[in-house]
């Protein structure tokens, strides 16, 4: 075994429903301890690879190895697997403790070991000395935290968790997104975590995998599925991006540097972020731009040739809003509108004295121009 076992590995598989495809030859390998996210968007199959993997559906095709071991035929509750659900259900005539120590005393753990296990997990999950407590007496947030540590009390290899935090208003889920990735750490378990939600992904995960339709189509650390998607799908689900339309003028795989022309016959350079990818010359591409990269300045701006990068291009603010944390600028320009976000903080936030109708230049570093060929 490698020194990072992997303790959900999924090969080639396939689930159909009927003639439907909702997974289609998806290969994934969840090596130990990691924080492993599912993200894409409603219907995008995270829910069946999950059910798949608890063992509550049978791949069509292809195989699911939980700590290295084949699981086909293995039913659900012989997996050392849990899940922890949206729609968690505790048993409302039971307290606490007895809600906790349920999976226990299905594996005949009973009496003082019983106390003690529901006790530890109870204090995992920050709800220590309320185990005489009835469910329906707790918050939202403390009633998921009850089937967490229900979840937990197994010690299970891997814990399933299916957009846990959705039921949840929005300064609970962010404070529960912490949580859980301390909680996670603390433990080690492997999670495999659903969520649609990019931003609470790219929070949480040390892994995530980008599906659409069934198909997987990146997989990477957040870092890397921001920095270089590999394709539109990806950068647009991910953070914001201006697209400009282009044309592959050359491409070296070697390095991925790529010369593109835009709008109407500007040269650029950027990186086709596709390391597969063989685009050949005159093929159509896109190029993706995040808005945090682009440099605005006022139009008769000095400092410009020095600092606003290779690419530039003349424009007017059509809109300036301020975001709190931030200030954005949409800006009509000879390619199309582009979206520009200065960070407020020191030595950046808003241009003063640039509003609406004012015009402005816009530039950007090569290293920006994400070339994305499907
Ligand atoms: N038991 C089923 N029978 C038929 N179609 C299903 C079944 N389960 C899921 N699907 C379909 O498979 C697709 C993926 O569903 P799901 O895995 O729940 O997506 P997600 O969790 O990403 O929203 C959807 O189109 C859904 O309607
Ligand atoms: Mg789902």
């Amino acid at each position: 075994m490698s020194e990072r076992a992997a303790d959900v590995e999924l090969v080639d598989v396939t689930k159909r429903f009927g003639r439907f495809v909702a997974v289609e030859r998806m290969n994934v390998s969840i090596a130990r301890g990691t924080f492993y996210s599912l993200l894409g968007p409603s219907g995008c199959g995270k829910t069946t690879t999950l059910r798949m993997i608890a063992g509550f559906e049978q791949p069509s095709e292809g195989e699911v190895l939980i700590a290295g071991q084949p699981v086909a035929g293995v039913p659900a509750y012989r997996r050392n697997v849990n899940t922890v659900f949206q729609h968690y259900a505790l048993f409302p005539h039971m307290d606490v403790a007895r809600n906790v120590g349920y999976g226990l005393r299905q594996h005949g753990v009973k009496g003082e070991e019983e106390r003690r296990r529901v006790d530890e997990a109870l204090a995992l999950v920050r709800l220590g000395g309320l185990g005489a407590r009835r469910t329906w007496e707790l918050s939202g947030g403390q009633q998921q935290r009850v089937a967490l540590a229900r979840a937990l009390v197994n010690h299970p290899t891997v814990l399933l968790l299916d957009e846990p935090l959705g039921a949840l208003d929005l300064k609970l889920r962010k404070e529960m997104q912490l949580e859980l990735k301390a909680l996670q750490h603390q433990v080690g378990i492997t999670f495999v975590y659903v969520t649609h939600d990019q931003e609470e992904a790219i929070t949480m995960s040390d892994v995530v995998v980008v599906m659409r339709d069934g198909r997987v189509q990146q997989q990477g650390s957040p870092q890397e599925l921001y920095e270089r998607p590999v394709n539109r799908f990806v950068a647009g689900f991910l953070g914001l991006s201006n697209f400009l339309a282009g044309r592959l003028v050359e491409h070296h795989p070697a390095t991925g540097g790529a010369a593109v022309t835009i709008g109407e016959g500007m040269a650029i350079h950027g990186r086709v972020t596709d390391p597969e990818a063989r685009p050949s010359a005159g093929a159509e591409v896109t190029v993706a731009v995040r808005p945090e990269r682009l440099w605005i300045g006022r139009a008769d701006d000095a400092a410009a040739e020095r600092t606003a990068g290779a690419t530039r291009v003349a424009g007017r603010v059509r809109q300036a809003t301020y975001l709190g944390d931030q200030n954005e600028y949409r800006i009509e320009t000879a390619l199309g509108e582009l979206v520009a976000r200065r960070q407020n903080s020191e030595g950046g936030g808003a241009l003063p004295g640039v509003g609406p109708g004012d015009p402005v230049l816009v530039g950007w570093r090569d290293e920006a121009n994400l070339v994305l060929v499907a």
